[in-house]
């Protein structure tokens, strides 16, 4: 079937009982069971219950792979992957990543002896450079959060089969509509569902995608072992959302690229990052890789004040972190989702005092192009 139609259906059919067209939120903690040493699939619901079962189900049709898991958050699906390594192995992950992945390798992870290295992954070349005998999986947010830096996930998944290391990319930012990497060769995909694949700003989410069975195997008893699956009330809401993401990533692409292009052509405005834009260094491969370009774009206003002028403007876009609802969010990543990177790593990386993330959301576009032109006019 077609994707929007996965998206409606695999995971969602009518409760078999009662004909319910929405599956039941089993709000249960345990699962009484028949006989001893019987059960009707279900025992306890740290362990699994129907909603989880029934989310993992299409996450894993939409993205392609052979199971998944889904969690209370992004990041708790995040540490479970890097869970997978053992002390004294090393990852090298993509330089501008999610903040919170920096804080939890750089100030957590390593006490219990992993390595790891923050690296340009749009150059397959500085993958190799940093390679080391001890490395085991590379970790690759495309496009990257918020630099929007594009990595060529064919290629590197060449380099990660022929090196014999897990592949793992953050599929955040595109969704599997936009972008599929285990079909590109990725071992694993994680997701923040919080954002697009909930898309409604109502409850934090994660999921970890795989592709083999062994992965899957040691996922699941992580999973259920430190009891950060997903809970059924969050599920339902995350389940429901999953329906209608075709519909909205169509609209959050075609709002992105309208907004894209006229930051670009605003005189306040210095630099727009957005892969859908000719002026993007890496536009080939985002064409070739994505479905689309989606609706995140980082610009530049040239400092701190004038970014703050205009994020103090701003009416119907709303000054807040987080991304891929149906509302429209501003943020300033210096000192809001990078806040915990080191001054001198977002110097390095291009996350300058200067730069404001916008997630574009589902609004009509005419309004949002009207309240970002007031704000600019402010500066
Ligand atoms: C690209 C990306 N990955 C992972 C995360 C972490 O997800 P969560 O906030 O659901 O833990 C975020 C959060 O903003 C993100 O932007």
């Amino acid at each position: 079937m077609g994707f929007a139609t996965d998206a409606i259906h695999v995971g969602q059919e009518p409760d078999p009982a009662t004909g319910s067209i929405v599956p039941p939120i089993h709000q249960t903690s345990t699962y009484v069971q028949p006989k001893l040493g019987e059960s009707k699939g279900f025992d306890y619901a740290r362990t699994a219950h129907p909603n989880r079962r029934a989310l993992e189900r299409t996450v894993a049709k939409l993205e392609g792979g052979s199971a998944a898991f889904v969690f209370t958050s992004g990041m708790a699906g995040i540490d479970s992957v890097f869970r997978l390594m053992r002390p004294g192995d090393h990852a090298i992950i993509s330089q501008a990543v999610y903040g919170g992945v920096i804080r939890l390798t750089t100030q957590f992870l390593v006490q219990f002896g992993q390595q790891f290295d923050f690296i340009d992954t749009s150059s397959v070349e500085n993958i190799v450079k940093a390679l080391k005998p001890n490395t085991k999986m590379l970790y690759v947010e495309t496009p990257t959060n918020p630099t929007m830096i594009i990595t060529d996930l064919a290629a590197v998944a060449k380099l990660a089969r022929e090196r014999n290391l897990t592949l793992v990319v953050d599929n955040t930012f595109m969704s599997p509509y936009l972008q599929r990497p285990l079909e590109l060769g990725a071992h694993i995909v994680v997701h923040s569902m919080t954002k697009y694949l909930n898309g409604h700003s109502d409850c934090t989410a994660g999921a970890v995608i795989l592709s083999r069975q062994e992965d899957a195997d040691k996922i699941y008893f992580l999973q259920r072992s430190t009891g950060a699956g997903l809970a059924p009330m969050d599920c339902f809401l995350v389940s429901r959302g999953i329906k209608t993401l075709a519909v909205r990533m169509k609209q959050h692409d075609g709002n992105g690229m309208a907004i894209a292009q006229h930051l670009e052509s605003h005189t306040k405005v210095k630099r727009v990052l957005y892969p859908g834009l000719k002026s993007h260094p890496q536009h080939e491969i985002a064409k070739k890789q994505q479905f689309g370009f989606g609706a995140m774009i980082s610009f530049d206003v040239g400092s701190i004040d004038a970014a703050r002028s205009l994020l103090n403007h701003v009416k119907l876009c709303s000054l807040a972190e987080s991304l891929g609802g149906v509302e429209t969010l501003i943020s300033h990543p210096a000192t809001m989702t990078h806040a915990s990177v080191p001054a001198e790593m977002r110097q390095r990386v291009g996350i300058t005092d200067g730069l404001v993330r916008i997630s574009v959301g589902i609004e009509d576009v005419e309004d949002l192009i009207a309240d970002l032109d007031f704000a600019l006019s402010k500066i």
